[in-house]
């Protein structure tokens, strides 16, 4: 009988296989050197190494910490981002990609060196390949080696890939690193605490003043005072620097499964779509097979339940599957130009920065971003920063996927509002089915859960008003705007909102 995906656990490898933090809330006001807001892998090593700098610095998360998107990652180490290098040698010229390669490779090692110290994460060097399944991707994968190789970096073209299926052949860099995420993470985290820097988890920032110093306000646990503020929550929630209309999220789904055969002694990526993204990976005295497919953009009907089964399908299809351990889902942002934003908020800020558009490469650009954000705060030049800026502006690289982009929101935001009027009552909605319906007579994002309640919130996004989605496939409420998203009550699960959605009383108001 095949292996059935829906008796995988729902939840990421990494999670599944550490334990849970319990960092204090923040109390009262505080007075730090640098106030981090974000405990992923960009906020972590950039509290890391200003603790390491001799800073006083606190990390604030909302949540709790390597739960974010660094919790939910594949954990490839690698400077191999696809299909990069071919793309930046012509928007950034040649100069731009050897900048880009070189800073990614340090980044690798900046990482390797903090295991070097005593992390126990599954770390291993192994080769990372794109590979071709059609004749003509073989030309594209060509041209990237030989872009990538004039960049510096290891890159070199193989006739076989490590895969128990026929391909065209793949790009190889050598010498690429895979790890545990949240071992690495709750590494960096306990080292962090070992400098002298404090965690307040359960603790989300809502607002931050920049005039002199900067404060930063919470919601209801108080303030910091700070120097200077990190801004590391996958996308900055403070919309002062637009990186909302300049970064897009996109949602990936990943399995795990246990094999009889065929497990990969490299990381492979496909060079193009149907995209799928493969490792393996130690699970507790055993190595499982990992697959990630189905990337899309946020917002229904997209996040479907379906996506893990066509991901299980691939899975099947290539490997005899004995069963499925775990399944999830995942988002992360892509910039205008393919290079991630990195530095200052906008042109006027001194002392913010940020960090986002890392198009599912953040284990490198997040590490990269602590290290440029430690170099900016404490006033060293780095000659990779201009490169990354995040207040550049590239218009003729940035300006096609902007107007893109930002087109299909502005489609979204008026259509929303004609369309999709929640002409269907609450009350009709079926166990476990969703939908933006009618209730007392206004229109509202309403989900009957599996024990028949009913739950009802606002269906206007508390970020910008776009209206929300219904992801069947994580039970939650997505902005396709700016991928925002709330669990059925309302609650954030991810920014840039800092609010939830206003309840809606489910029962008839007099
Ligand atoms: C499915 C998937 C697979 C991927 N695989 C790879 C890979 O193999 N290799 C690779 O290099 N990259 C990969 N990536 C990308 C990489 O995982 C991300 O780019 C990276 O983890 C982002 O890290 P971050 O620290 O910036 O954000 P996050 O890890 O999301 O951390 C942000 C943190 O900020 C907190 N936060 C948000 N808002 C607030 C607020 N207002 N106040 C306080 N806290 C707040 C959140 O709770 C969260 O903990 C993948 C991405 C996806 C989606
Ligand atoms: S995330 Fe911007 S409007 Fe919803």
């Amino acid at each position: 009988m095949a292996a059935e995906m829906t008796e995988s656990r729902h939840t990421s490898l990494w999670l599944d296989d550490t334990e849970a933090t319990h960092y204090p809330t923040l109390q009262g006001d505080r007075v730090f050197d640098v106030a981090v807001i974000g405990g992923g892998i960009t906020g972590l090593t950039a509290a890391l190494l200003l603790a390491r700098e001799g800073q006083s610095v606190c990390l604030l998360d909302q949540g709790v910490i390597a739960m974010g998107t660094s919790g939910h990652t594949t954990a490839k180490v690698t400077s191999q981002h696809h299909l990069t290098y071919a793309r930046i040698r012509v928007s950034h010229g040649k100069d731009g990609a050897a900048t880009y390669g070189a800073a990614m490779e340090a980044a690798k090692e900046r990482v390797a060196s903090f295991v070097d110290e005593g992390i126990n994460c599954d770390f291993r060097r192994r080769p990372a390949y794109v590979y071709a399944t059609r004749p003509g991707e073989r030309a594209l994968l060509e041209r990237e080696a030989q872009a990538a190789q004039e960049a510096g970096l290891p890159a070199t073209m193989d006739d076989e890939v490590p895969l128990p299926f026929d391909t065209r052949g793949g790009m190889r860099f050598d010498n690429q690193v895979e790890i545990h995420a949240r071992r690495y993470l709750l590494g960096l985290a306990d080292r962090f605490v070992r400098a002298g820097g404090e965690i307040f988890e359960h603790t989300r920032a809502v607002h931050v003043d920049e005039s002199g110093g900067c404060v930063v306000h919470t919601d209801g646990q108080g303030r910091v005072e700070a120097e200077h503020v990190v801004v590391a929550t996958l996308m900055p929630f403070l919309d002062r620097g637009g990186h909302f209309a300049r970064a897009f999220p996109s949602r990936s789904y990943v399995l795990t499964a246990r094999v009889q055969a065929g497990l990969p002694d490299a990381m492979l990526i496909s060079a193009a779509p149907p995209m799928y993204s493969i490792r393996s990976v130690p699970y507790r005295g055993e190595e499982l097979l990992m697959v990630l497919g189905q990337n899309h953009h946020l917002g229904s009907p997209k996040a479907s339940p379906e996506r893990f089964e066509k991901v299980a399908q691939f899975a099947r299809q290539h490997w005899d599957v004995t069963s499925f351990e775990h399944r999830w889902s995942a988002q992360d942002y892509s910039s205008d130009d393919g290079v991630p934003y990195i530095g200052r908020l906008n042109i006027r800020s001194k002392r913010i920065q940020v960090a986002t558009g890392f198009k599912k490469w953040g284990m490198t650009s997040g590490t990269l971003a602590g290290m440029l954000i430690t170099d900016a705060i404490v006033g060293r030049d780095n000659p990779w920063a201009s490169m990354f800026s995040s207040t550049r502006v590239k218009p003729l690289a940035e300006a096609p996927r902007f107007l893109a982009e930002n087109g299909r929101v502005g489609v979204r935001f008026v259509a929303d509002r004609i369309l999709a009027r929640g002409q269907r009552d609450i009350a009709e909605l079926d166990i476990g089915e969703a939908g933006i319906v009618s209730c007392n007579g206004q229109k509202v994002a309403g989900y009957r859960d599996e024990e028949g309640r009913l739950h009802a919130v606002s269906s206007r996004c508390t970020h910008l008003g776009c209206q929300v989605a219904w992801n069947d496939a994580e039970r939650s409420w997505d902005c396709p705007c700016h991928g925002s998203r709330f669990d059925p009550d309302g609650q954030i699960l991810n920014g840039p909102a800092t609010k939830p959605l206003d309840p809606r009383p489910t029962t008839p108001t007099p």
